[in-house]
């Protein structure tokens, strides 16, 4: 068992009381982030996991920086139901390596601090991708050489500046289009397809403990998409790539889990890897309703025991705290109140489903 489940255990068992308090305000059940949930269950969703050897995280960004009691109350919030903690943008390109040769890890390492304080494992997200890449890098010309360094550059100092840190990477995120060929990208037309390898070796290299993970969206069910990544894995696992495991990033539309969910998760388990649940979280036109609220809360029961059914499905990780920082409605009008807690941080039917799962 590495490191930060140990630590994570011994903090679950504790979780009832507070865990390694951050000092931002109260972590015990009677903090005003209690969920009013719909039932009378009060233990944090964290203690749940870790009482099983498993991890339920959340994507930090907006809402750790809120001031006042509005950051106090996300905070302790953030402390209390969750034992993993993964950083929704500050652990991107553009935001470690913002000019050539120039690394800023100060936001991203404030992240760590609150997570370690807090007893939370660490996913890091993302070391190499097409998107949130800084200028310098998507607007250059590069030979494949200087591809291939940049690539090494990058994965093998922000590996080796969060070693002992982060457990966990998702090293290389979306290089396949939905048919199940690959995304064309920088790295992926300036170096060639084994950008993936070189990027999961180097990562390796620089830190053979931590954990390896492709992470991809629309590939939960089974179909052209997992199809071709889990070819993919299993070339590597052949030729002895370093791999852990898959990131399913479980971005879901109420009343629309795939139906081969279980099946996928079990399929790719038995290539040996692990299995991550890892933006989860499960949109609806707003404003929710009675009726598309329990739907929700039936999708996420759904969706944590296809999970928890496999043994290597030990982690999942909702894309957010609650619907107020959610990414959804930016990106899909019309479309949000996707997550457990609403936006004023009460507890919906989906987090007592989430609850009564993981127990
Ligand atoms: O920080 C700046 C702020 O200074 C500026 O005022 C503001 C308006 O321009 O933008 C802010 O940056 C935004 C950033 O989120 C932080 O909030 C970017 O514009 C915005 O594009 C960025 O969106 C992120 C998105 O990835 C980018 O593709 C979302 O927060 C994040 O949830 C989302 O996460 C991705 C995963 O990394 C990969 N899987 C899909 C998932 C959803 O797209």
């Amino acid at each position: 068992m590495r490191l930060a489940a140990r630590v994570t255990l011994t903090c679950a068992l504790t979780a009832l009381i507070g865990c390694g308090g951050s000092g931002d305000g109260p972590t015990s059940p009677t903090s005003p982030t209690t969920p009013n949930t719909p039932t009378t269950d009060n233990t944090p969703l964290r203690a749940y996991a870790a009482a099983h050897s498993r991890f339920i995280g959340a994507a930090v960004d907006r809402g750790f920086r809120y001031a006042g009691s509005d950051g106090v109350n996300f905070r302790a919030l953030m402390a209390r139901e969750f034992n993993m903690l993964v950083p929704e943008n500050d652990m991107k390109h553009s935001y470690l390596q913002p000019s050539q040769g120039v690394y800023r890890f100060v936001s991203a390492d404030s992240l760590v601090a609150f997570a370690e304080a807090n007893g939370m494992r660490i996913r890091g997200h993302t070391l190499i991708w097409h998107s949130q890449l800084a200028g310098w890098m998507a607007n250059g010309t590069w030979t494949q050489d200087q591809a291939r360094a940049l690539l090494a550059d990058h994965v093998g100092t922000v590996v080796t500046h969060f070693k002992g840190h982060v457990a966990e990477w998702d090293v290389v995120n979306e290089a396949f289009n939905d048919d199940g060929t690959r995304r064309a990208s920088i790295w992926q037309n300036t170096i060639g397809r084994d950008y993936i390898e070189r990027a999961f070796i180097a990562a390796h290299a620089d830190d053979p403990s931590v954990g390896l993970f492709y992470n991809d969206y629309n590939i939960e069910g089974i179909n052209a998409k997992s199809d071709s990544v889990y070819a993919m894995i299993q070339d590597f696992k052949q030729r002895g790539v370093p791999i852990t495991g898959v990131g399913f990033q479980s971005h879901f539309i109420v009343g629309q889990i795939p139906s081969t969910l279980s099946a996928n998760i079990q399929r790719f388990a038995a290539l040996g890897l692990e299995v991550h649940l890892t933006e989860l979280d499960i949109r609806m036109p707003p404003p929710a309703t009675a009726a598309s609220l329990e739907q929700q809360a039936q999708d996420y029961r759904t969706v944590v025991n296809a999970c928890i059914a496999v043994t290597a499905c030990n982690t999942i990780v909702l894309w957010g705290v609650s619907d107020r920082e959610s990414w959804v409605p930016s990106t899909f009008s019309g479309q949000g109140a996707a997550l457990l807690f609403d936006e004023s941080y009460a507890a919906k039917p989906a987090y007592a489903a989430v609850q009564s799962a993981l127990k």
